[in-house]
């Protein structure tokens, strides 16, 4: 036994972050039970622990052995009675829709046993507004990944009035047996400490672009210059997120706290990217395409040659 007692892992939702999550913690040693409803997605997710299992090997070394142990230690299911039946915790990374994620945890209610823990992966929403609906609202709390978790490797704990100590005690022992830095957010806070910066950092640069004051590359460059080491600015970022996740909560945020900007942001993803079936690192393009994206390029800080004059020149008198 483990000193969190979570050794079966659910995880529900295999997106962009569902599908690391599940990896992430096969790899780590737990028994992960990975569900989707739709069996073309479990397809999807597999074929994207394909590439993590690449990722793994380079960027950690992670030997054959070790892909195949991850590999034994994870099942796929579309039955979410299977997928949670015997689950310790249960890994909520559905889409930051809040209708979709309550009507999870209502079903799910009723399935569980008695001992599982839930956690919600939300970027943006407060464990309190789904507590109620978890039905057991003393072992439900957020637990927010970072993207590319196995290299920015963060946990945000944040409780609602109502969770038991011995519920967070047992998903920071979690998140430490699956090497992440726990961070504690000491009171709800929409956004935690990450998305509080990162969401107003990539509103700002979408709008940038959105009101044609610059474009993607120019906006990225400028950043990677001024914060000095860093692989990509907020766009290359919102690619990584992925576009409908991105939409999603400018959408919903933007409505909610009638912010015009934001909401402008979000159709300008949709008809742009979305509608086109664009959806950012995950399906090969977005705001770049992959897999070389022009950020990644050596001389995308570098000063250019005189040659570039004519084409800078040019846009700035558009
Ligand atoms: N993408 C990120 O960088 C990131 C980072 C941290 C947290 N999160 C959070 O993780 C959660 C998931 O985000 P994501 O980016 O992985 O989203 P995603 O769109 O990539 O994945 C959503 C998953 O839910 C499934 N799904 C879609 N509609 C559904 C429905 N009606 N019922 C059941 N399943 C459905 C999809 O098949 C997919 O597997 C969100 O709460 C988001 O805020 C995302």
């Amino acid at each position: 036994m483990t000193e969190s007692g979570i050794d079966k892992v659910a995880v529900l939702g295999t997106g962009v972050l569902g599908g690391q999550i599940a990896w992430h913690s096969a790899y780590m040693g737990k028994d992960v039970v990975a569900f989707n409803r739709r069996e073309e997605s479990l397809d999807k997710v597999r074929s994207a622990h394909h590439k993590l299992a690449q990722a793994y090997a380079e960027d950690l070394g992670a030997s054959a052995e070790d892909i195949t142990a991850t590999q034994s230690r994870i099942g796929y299911v579309s039955d979410l009675k299977q997928a949670v039946g015997e689950a310790d915790l249960v890994i909520e990374s559905l889409p930051e829709v809040p209708k979709i994620k309550t009507l999870y945890y209502e079903k799910m209610a009723e399935l569980l046993p008695e001992k599982t823990l839930i956690v919600t992966n939300s970027s943006t929403f407060m464990p309190r507004d789904f507590a109620e609906s978890t039905g057991r609202p003393e072992k439900f709390c957020s637990l927010h990944f970072a993207n590319k978790i196995w290299a920015l490797n963060l946990v945000e704990i944040m409780a609602h009035q109502g969770t038991m100590e011995e519920t967070l005690r047992a998903v920071a022992s979690f998140g430490i047996e699956i090497g992440q830095v726990p961070i504690a957010i000491q009171k709800e806070q929409n956004g935690y400490v990450l998305n509080v910066w990162l969401q107003a950092m990539i509103n700002a640069a979408v709008s940038l672009v959105e009101n044609g004051v610059s474009t993607a590359e120019d906006v990225d460059r400028t950043y990677m210059i001024a914060n000095r080491g860093c692989t990509m600015g907020p766009l290359g970022i919102v690619d990584m997120i992925g576009m409908r996740t991105q939409y999603e909560l400018f959408d919903h945020w933007g409505k909610a706290r009638n912010d015009h900007q934001m909401v402008k942001n979000a159709e300008f993803l949709k008809s742009r990217f979305i509608d086109r079936g664009l959806f950012g690192q995950e399906n090969g393009e977005g705001f770049y395409t992959y897999p070389n994206p022009g950020y990644a390029d050596p001389d995308f800080t570098s000063v250019p040659p005189l040659t570039a004059v004519d084409d800078i020149a040019s846009r700035v008198m558009l």
